[in-house]
């Protein structure tokens, strides 16, 4: 029998609702990353981590790659969520290059990945991660517009807004993957 968990590392709440989506559509439990819930594991042969990206790199991924011993026997989904649109390849092939760096091969091998698209608030964000955008949007107006990628330009054109592009039919892959 396939018993499906949820665990989610979120800031803002994007991730956190793909997270209660999934873990709606699949009637299983869901656990937030922190404290890591490495004890209630055993029960589970389907662990789904979704973690929001910050800078490239995916929030609560050092929990999950930390309890690899335990996940190894198990079928691992992993979904990111970003403000980038996943479908650009560009976009795409960043995320994977940066998980590609982080996780230790064998898990890049097994684990079974996901990109979703979440939103920004700007007036919610913490004092470092309000700080790090300034610092980005101040770093790509300078340059040559000709120049941005288009992960860039998304950037500028949001910058300072609130902008929500989570979508409840973008997990159905996903789920129909945890099913089976
Ligand atoms: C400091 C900072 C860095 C971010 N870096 C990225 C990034 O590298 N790629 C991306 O697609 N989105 C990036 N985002 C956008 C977040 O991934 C997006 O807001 C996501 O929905 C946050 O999910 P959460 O609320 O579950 O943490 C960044 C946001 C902040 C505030």
């Amino acid at each position: 029998m396939n018993r499906p968990v949820v665990i989610y590392s979120s800031h803002y709440g994007f991730t956190e609702r793909y997270a209660r989506w999934i873990a709606r559509d699949l009637g299983c439990p869901i656990f937030p990353a922190k404290p890591f819930p490495a004890q209630k594991l055993a029960g589970f042969d389907t662990v789904i981590f979704g973690g929001g990206l910050y800078a490239g790199g995916v929030s609560g991924i050092r929990q999950l790659i930390a309890n690899r011993k335990a996940l190894s026997s198990k079928k691992v989904i992993l979904f990111t969520c970003g403000l980038a649109d996943p479908f650009v390849p560009d976009n795409a092939a960043h995320i994977r290059a940066s998980l590609e760096k982080t996780l230790p091969p064998e898990m890049m091998e097994s684990i079974h990945f996901y990109h979703l698209r979440g939103g920004i608030d700007y007036s919610r964000l913490n004092f470092v991660h309000r700080s790090m955008m300034a610092m980005l949007q101040k770093m790509l107006q300078k340059k040559d517009p000709r120049t941005l990628g288009p992960e860039d330009l998304q950037l500028l054109e949001t910058y300072g807004k609130r902008i929500d592009f989570t979508d409840p039919d973008s997990i159905k892959p996903l789920v129909e993957d945890a099913r089976t």
